[in-house]
């Protein structure tokens, strides 16, 4: 009789810190649990203030330990770490940063850390100055120096009335990390910078109306969250996107492309990468109104428009002559709706990028939907074909052209 084999439920462990947040990975581990990951929950003993042994083990299905004295026999301190695929700590603390850069294995989950021979993600949460302060900084830098993914925490309300840098990134956009980091993508960006605008500009012919397009953003954001698994630092230049902000990932609302332009060109300060993957629009009206254009003339009249700075070219431009700033590698996407590969070339020549990623556009392809497929084209003449599928694997084919590129 054949047998069937059931496949393993990936392991994580999820450890928890003493952040107010805490509360907030109890969502994280139920997204775990339910789609099929086996979750040991390492809380440290001052997180247990937070939320209590009995949520993690109720939430979790396993029993729950904090330090190295329990269930001895078992060598709980070797075998979590040892056993997991990933481990996520999430909120981690300043401390717990400062402990992990420096090797410290005072409790079960600093032991873990350090046994662990797994990918390792830490979102941290905490008070803006206690991340922005030099040993924290230095001991985040020490932990993406050596492989770990931290991923830079949201910006927004803290606890009490101040906002800044230090909020948890809300847990969905962690599991998409960690799920990321699980389907096995290689480090490749850890510590490259990188630059994506996403969605589709809008030029205002007057307060209530403008001149857009269909572009959603989801390819940009997919680029991003793709390129923070692989360990990179990630500013997203979103234009116009109505989706949340993937985690880890510094996003930088604009609306116009006069914005998307000062916001990329101060963005590639000290990137290594950009992927030009937002819709710019190529002209916007010479003049603004300020008040609602009312329909009280027979005839309207005409909107002038005039030309906008093209972003992609102008980098490419820059990096030509050796005007700073510009990034090592420049990247563009293309929507073609017709000679779609002839077009494609040319303009790759004229914007002077390295690769120039090529979609056929029309009705119903492409906007707005999962799914994407494309050609790349490289400047030295290769062509690669990305089949149809969802946006994630075409932008793992662009991040491995890049990672090339910059390797
Ligand atoms: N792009 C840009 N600035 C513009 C227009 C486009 O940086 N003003 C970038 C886009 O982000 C994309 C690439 O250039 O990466 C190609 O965009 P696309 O709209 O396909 O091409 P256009 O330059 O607008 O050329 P055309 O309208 O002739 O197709």
């Amino acid at each position: 009789m054949p047998t069937s084999v059931v496949p393993r439920r990936p392991r994580v462990v999820l450890g928890v810190s003493a952040g107010i947040a805490a509360y907030k990975a109890c969502e994280l581990l139920r997204l775990f649990t339910e789609s099929g990951h086996e979750v040991r929950v390492v809380p440290t003993r001052e997180a247990l203030r937070f939320v209590g042994e009995p949520t993690w083990a109720a939430l979790s299905g396993n029993p729950v330990t904090t330090d190295v004295w329990e269930s001895v026999h078992e060598v709980p301190h070797v075998r979590i770490g040892q056993g997991a695929d990933l481990v996520v700590v999430a909120p981690a603390t300043a401390d717990v940063l400062a402990k992990a850069a420096h090797g410290l294995a005072g409790d079960l989950l600093t032991n873990t850390l350090l046994t662990a021979r797994c990918p390792v993600v830490f979102a941290p949460a905490m008070h803006t100055e206690m991340w922005e302060h030099p040993a924290t900084r230095a001991n985040v830098a020490t932990l993406r120096e050596r492989g770990s993914i931290v991923v830079d925490p949201a910006v927004g309300r803290l606890t009490g009335a101040d906002t800044g840098p230090g909020r948890l990134p809300d847990p969905k956009e962690i599991f998409e990390v960690c799920r990321g980091v699980l389907s096995g993508r290689p480090a490749d960006l850890a510590g490259r910078r990188l630059v994506i605008s996403a969605g589709g500009t809008r030029e205002a012919i007057d307060p209530v109306r403008f001149i857009g397009n269909r572009s959603s953003g989801l390819q940009g954001y997919a680029l991003a969250r793709t390129a923070v698994a692989r360990g990179a630092e990630v500013t997203l230049v979103a234009a116009n996107v109505a989706l949340p902000d993937p985690a880890g990932v510094k996003v930088v609302r604009v609306t116009s492309a006069l914005e998307l332009r000062d916001a990329v060109l101060e963005a590639v300060q000290d990137a290594d990468a950009v992927v030009m993957a937002a819709a710019v629009a190529d002209f916007r009206p010479s003049a603004r109104s300020g008040s609602k254009i009312k329909k009280t003339a027979d005839e309207p009249d005409a909107i002038h428009l005039v030309k906008n700075p093209d972003i992609l070219a102008e980098l490419g431009e820059r990096r030509r002559a050796g005007l700073k700033p510009y990034p090592r590698v420049i990247a563009g996407f293309a929507a073609e709706t017709d000679d779609v590969l002839a077009n494609g070339r040319a303009k790759l020549a004229r914007k002077g990028c390295d690769l120039l990623v090529v979609n056929q556009v029309g009705d119903d392809l492409a906007f707005g939907t999962p799914d994407n497929a494309a050609v790349v084209l490289l400047a030295d003449g290769e062509q690669v074909d990305i089949p149809r599928g969802p946006k994630e694997a075409l932008a793992d084919v662009v991040w491995d052209l890049v990672a090339a590129r910059l390797a």
